[in-house]
């Protein structure tokens, strides 16, 4: 049986990267697996979130996830501190997990920056977390962006120390997903940055609440070189702004770089930002639109989260429970 967890934090700003790296894959995915999706306000507070934000963001990503099309009947949305057993879980996995392991994640030496002992101790054990998402339903396939390789890995080397350490073969080794031709998108202002949620700038990313003159206008001033574009990928190579802005056109038109640059070969960057912004405007108001008509509904969305948390609660208490059986927790 393949079974697909995935998971997206609400800190605001759900941006294109987002969308093209993660979210419209899994609305494509739907159709081929059972799918949970959950909407990670455990892992949020890692880092500060004002409580009233934290809620706001939770509906609007939920709206977003349906906006782009996921069917919450054949799926399951949900937000993950409803559903207890992820952080029950998670403790079990931070006596699994090695802190060598955990000294290895890049994403928290970037995220804890110069003042590591001022981070907080869940940004530390973030991974465990995330391991404890994806192993609580058994899932086999996790489609993320790129930036979550690492973590997926560690998710591994604890499902395989868990069933190592108790003889068990409990645990399967999740596959990622990463595909697409938008895997890793980058800042619309230096194309060595990813895009982030938590840039200071808002011109460096695409918001998927931004108005068609605010996406028309990020893109124009999004930072390029002053060659035309060239005649296949490999004239990309060292041209890191260019790469990003055709690889987004890609995905959005779902082709390939190549087939974008056969077509824009040899204009220059003015013409073929007006050309993407086009793109880019068509393909995510309508994305917007049903956005902005879910948010108006705050109780619809509630209701998705509701009904999503207590159908994962219903497939993760037996697993759980397992769990504590081969650990040796008593259920007396
Ligand atoms: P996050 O915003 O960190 O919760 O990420 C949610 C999902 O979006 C994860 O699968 C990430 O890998 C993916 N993602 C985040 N930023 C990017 C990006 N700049 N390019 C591609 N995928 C991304
Ligand atoms: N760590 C992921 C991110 O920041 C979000 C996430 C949490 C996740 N749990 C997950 C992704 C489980 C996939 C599976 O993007």
């Amino acid at each position: 049986m393949n079974r697909i967890f995935s998971g997206v934090q609400p800190t605001g700003n759900l941006h294109l990267g987002n969308y093209l790296g993660a979210i419209r894959n899994w609305v494509n995915l739907q159709n081929d697996y059972e799918c949970l999706f959950c909407v990670v306000d455990l892992h949020a507070i890692t880092m500060w979130q004002e409580p009233d934000q934290l809620r706001a963001n939770t509906r609007e990503v939920t709206a977003g996830l349906l906006a782009a099309g996921i069917d919450p009947k054949k799926n399951i949305i949900f937000n993950q501190s409803q559903v207890s057993a992820h952080s029950e879980l998670a403790w079990i996995f931070n006596c699994v997990a090695r802190m060598g392991w955990l000294n290895r994640m890049t994403q928290f030496k970037e995220k804890a920056g110069k003042h590591k002992e001022n981070a907080s101790v869940g940004l530390y054990a973030y991974p465990n977390l995330m391991a404890a998402d994806i192993l609580l339903y058994r899932a086999t396939h996790v489609p993320v962006g790129e930036d979550q390789k690492q973590h997926l890995e560690l998710t591994r080397d604890i499902a395989q120390k868990f069933n190592n350490d108790f003889k068990v073969d409990f645990f399967p080794l999740p596959e990622p997903l990463i595909f697409g031709e938008a895997t890793r998108v980058m800042s619309l202002k230096d194309g060595t940055k990813k895009m982030s949620k938590s840039d200071q700038s808002e011109l460096s990313r695409i918001n998927m609440t931004d108005s068609a003159d605010d996406i028309a206008k990020k893109i124009r001033k999004a930072k390029t070189d002053t060659e035309p574009l060239p005649e296949n990928s490999k004239g990309l190579e060292g041209r890191a702004e260019a790469a990003n802005l055709v690889g987004i056109y890609a995905a959005l038109s779902e082709t390939t770089t190549d087939a974008v640059l056969t077509q824009f070969s040899g204009d220059g960057f003015a013409a073929f930002k007006q050309n993407l912004a086009d793109l880019a405007v068509a393909k995510l108001s309508p994305i917007q639109d049903e956005m902005r008509r879910l948010m108006a509904d705050g109780a619809y969305v509630d209701e998705v989260l509701r009904d999503g948390s207590e159908r994962a609660r219903k497939m993760a208490e037996p697993v759980l429970n397992e769990v504590q059986d081969i650990i040796g927790f008593l259920r007396a």
